[in-house]
């Protein structure tokens, strides 16, 4: 490999560090916004920053948390003492990444399907990202699974675009945090997810190839397998964990430096149980050869949003009187979930 792509392969191997994982903390206005309502919390500017201002000093945040993946908007705050956010993150040994994509559009043609915009320009913005610190960045597609969906052309353009992205923060010396998310809406089976699943992750790393992206240099955030949120029938945590464990084996070239969920709307607990399940019987199934502690060519960890995130907003509910309750419920999560990312959590 190039000697100068080290630099990124050793960002890649640091997010993906033993027992940690990364906090996504990059919602759009609109989705912060969202999450404030649905606990009673007033849509302003103002309690944007202080919620994530708590997040981000949360103390010893860095002993479950290897990067933080932040949106444009707090990039550019500062704590009420005036140290940038991004600068708290760093002395606290944490890694920073933004989120570049500029959200998922409807797709021309293709009725209730979506491709993520945001190429035009990107090479300048990761530039400025990089300038201030940014280390690693994030973009994220989204396929629906329904009647005769996801269609090919949906699962291609966005598997196109991901590698252009991918593709473009190499260059800048940016860590892409890959994630193309199939998502958990409707009545599909968990069958049907793996089918899905693994088509998405075929094309994507076939666009990532044509396009010569480094896969030691990037981080996968895919999708668990699960049955969809209106299916009929439940999957156990062992149903979950074999067929997303199936998946990424046929799907994910070993030399990719590591895999990262998304939680995608599950409770924070299942969340962690189902992570956790992945890494133990991974390990239990026997690897044909001594690689790594999980006997699989990757780490397996989290790259979680709400199920990091849900029980500390819920608990702030916009009042500093429970600002420490609430940081310790996001760092009770974030060592749970590093547990999970070795196999050794227990409920
Ligand atoms: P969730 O874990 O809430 O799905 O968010 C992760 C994320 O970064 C989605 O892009």
């Amino acid at each position: 490999m190039n000697a100068s792509l080290a630099p990124l392969v050793a960002t890649a191997q640091a997010l993906m560090a033993p027992g940690k994982g990364l906090l996504a903390m990059d919602e759009s206005v609109g989705t912060c916004n969202r999450r404030l309502a649905e606990v009673g919390i007033a849509q302003t500017p103002e309690n944007r920053h202080r919620y994530r201002e708590l997040l981000v000093t949360t103390p010893g945040l860095s002993e479950a948390i290897s990067g933080v993946i932040l949106f444009d908007e707090t990039s550019h705050q500062s704590t009420a003492e005036g140290v940038p956010f991004v600068e708290v993150l760093q002395g606290a040994g944490v890694l920073v990444g933004i989120k570049v994509d500029a959200g998922a559009k409807l797709l021309a043609g293709h009725p209730d399907e979506q491709v993520t915009e945001g190429l035009d320009g990107l090479r300048e913005r990761l530039a400025h990202y990089a300038s201030r610190g940014a280390r690693f960045a994030k973009w994220r597609a989204v396929l629906k699974i329904g009647d005769g969906l996801p269609s090919r052309a949906c699962m291609l353009v966005n598997a196109h675009a991901l590698a252009r992205y991918a593709a473009l923060c190499q260059e800048a010396q940016l860590v892409p945090i890959v994630e193309p998310e199939v998502l958990m809406d409707g009545g599909h089976t968990l069958a049907r997810c793996s089918e899905v699943t693994g088509e998405v992750l075929h094309q994507v790393f076939e666009q990532l190839y044509r396009q010569g992206v480094v896969l030691e240099g990037m981080v996968l955030k895919p999708n668990m397998v699960l049955p969809g949120l209106s299916c009929a029938g439940t999957a156990s945590l062992e149903e979950v964990a074999d067929a997303t464990l199936s998946c990424l084996r046929r799907g994910v070239p070993a030399a990719v430096a590591g895999i990262a969920f998304l939680s995608s709307g599950q409770s924070a607990k299942l969340a962690t149980a189902r992570l956790n399940a992945m890494n133990l019987r991974a390990g239990s199934q026997g690897p044909e050869t001594a690689l790594p502690a999980n006997g699989l060519p990757w780490p397996l960890t989290f790259s979680f949003g709400r199920a990091l995130q849900q029980p500390a907003l819920g608990l702030w509910a916009g009042d500093d009187v429970n600002r420490v309750a609430a940081q310790k419920a996001l760092l009770h999560r974030a060592r749970c979930n590093g547990a999970a990312a070795q196999g050794t959590w227990r409920p």
